[in-house]
């Protein structure tokens, strides 16, 4: 075996890392016998030099091995989940897990915090009075055999490795590495138990894959290491320019997340339920996409979606009858006539983790209250001082001139209206 200073020379140089020193690398690692400025300067020469397939699978796999991988087999077949890179006004998770477990899926769903400028089902759901999102394993299994989905958050037991190197990754400007992201993806989702995975890659300016190229590797890389690993894996590379539905924020999210559970809601959220409900159905109970998707949708319009919800948010202690509500808004205006042309869903993003509704710091804690409701959407016909936006007030009252000013340039207003966008770009897998 090479010393580490060895290794590290020998990816910065561009060479292949046999399966033996990866595996030494992440369990020295996860042993803290590693120090930090050595793997930073080994994720710095994988973002450079990459992985390759070989590679790549490996490094999951041991990620994977670092933490406890959950057996669910006793719960029976139709295990599946679905990940998200990660959007604005993302909340497809909410309405999706109850939507496939009405189905006949079974959704072990393990989720994550706000990233950046990108919201996180976990605080989404914890804006729910009483919703906990730290059930042990235990408490999963048991919501899961009754219910069909239950939605928590990461444990330390599940891939430490990722949790210390994603860390580490935030830090060092290592983060945009398909293969480093593609390890640290998979080796959470297959700990879970699942025996399908869908993926939504997200792709645009408020995604962290800006071009359909990037987005196609990274979803091609994660669809070979599932598949390697024995698990049937499907991707959608995914448009996220503007945001996704009307609400960005927390409670509100959850709110529009109930609407499109019950039947109605935005139609591109709906759209994605469908889409990626669809496929999850076709993983666990081996039908067709289109007859997987007509029977998401049934489930949305005939009220058995929204049931597996209030049971799952009943099970983890929950009550969304008392969604907090804003303490007021701020409406942003138009200051011309015409269509809306685009939205920079990045800067509405980062303008809602501004108001609270994101950190920028870890030890942050997240206004479950605040947000921003898109009024004019992409294609909308608006007159000057028309709405285009409202700020729900959080506990920080009113918005700062300079937060508001910031989501009212993110609407370009032009004098023709934009051709519709498709929403679903591509499938692989
Ligand atoms: N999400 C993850 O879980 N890991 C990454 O590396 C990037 C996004």
């Amino acid at each position: 075996m090479r010393s580490i200073v060895e290794i590290i020379a020998a990816k910065r140089d561009g060479h292949t890392l046999p399966d033996d020193e990866i595996r030494w690398l992440i369990a020295e690692y996860s042993a803290d016998r590693l120090p930090d400025y050595q793997m930073s300067a080994l994720a710095m020469a994988i973002f450079f030099r990459g992985l390759d397939h070989r590679e790549t699978g490996t490094w999951t796999e041991a990620m994977l091995r670092s933490g406890v991988v959950l057996d669910l087999s006793d719960l029976g077949a139709g295990r599946v989940d679905k990940h998200s890179t990660g959007g604005v006004g993302d909340k497809i998770s909410l309405p999706l897990a109850p939507a496939a477990a009405a189905c006949g899926c079974i959704v072990p769903m393990v989720s994550g915090r706000g990233l950046g400028h990108t919201g996180g089902t976990l605080d989404k759901l914890e804006a729910i009075p009483g919703y906990r999102t730290d059930l042990d394993v235990a408490a999963f299994r048991a919501v899961l055999a009754d219910v069909g989905c239950s939605i928590i958050g990461q444990t330390g037991e599940v891939a430490p490795a990722d949790k210390r190197l994603y860390a580490l990754r935030d830090v060092t400007g290592t983060v945009e590495s398909i293969p480093l992201i593609t390890a640290s993806i998979m080796s959470k989702k297959l700990a879970e138990g699942i025996e399908g995975l869908v993926l939504d890659v997200k792709v645009g300016g408020a995604a962290f894959m800006k071009n359909v190229e990037d987005a196609r590797r990274l979803a091609e890389a994660m669809v070979q290491v599932g598949e390697g690993m024995g698990k049937r894996v499907i991707a959608f590379l995914t448009r996220m320019e503007e945001p996704l539905g009307q609400m960005i924020g927390n409670a509100c999210e959850v709110a529009e997340s109930i609407e499109v559970l019950g039947g109605g809601g935005p139609s591109d959220v709906r759209e994605l339920v469908v889409t990626l409900g669809g496929a999850m159905v076709e993983l666990a109970r081996g039908v067709s996409a289109d007859e997987g998707a007509a029977r998401v949708a049934q489930a949305l319009d005939d009220g058995s979606a929204l049931q597996r919800w209030r049971r799952m948010v009943a099970h983890h202690g929950g009550d969304d009858s008392r969604l907090p509500a804003p303490t007021g808004e701020t409406a942003i205006l138009a200051s011309r006539d015409g269509y809306v042309t685009a939205i920079d869903g990045l800067e509405i993003g980062l303008s809602a983790v501004a108001l609270g509704a994101g950190r920028t710091r870890a030890d942050q804690a997240v206004d479950p209250v605040v947000g921003v409701r898109i009024d004019a959407p992409r294609g909308a016909k608006v007159a000057a001082g028309g709405r285009l936006a409202t700020v729900l007030h959080g506990r920080g009252g009113a918005p700062p001139a300079e937060v508001t000013r910031r989501i009212a340039d993110a609407f370009r207003v032009g004098s023709t209206q934009p051709e519709p966008a498709p929403l679903v770009i591509e499938r692989i897998g």
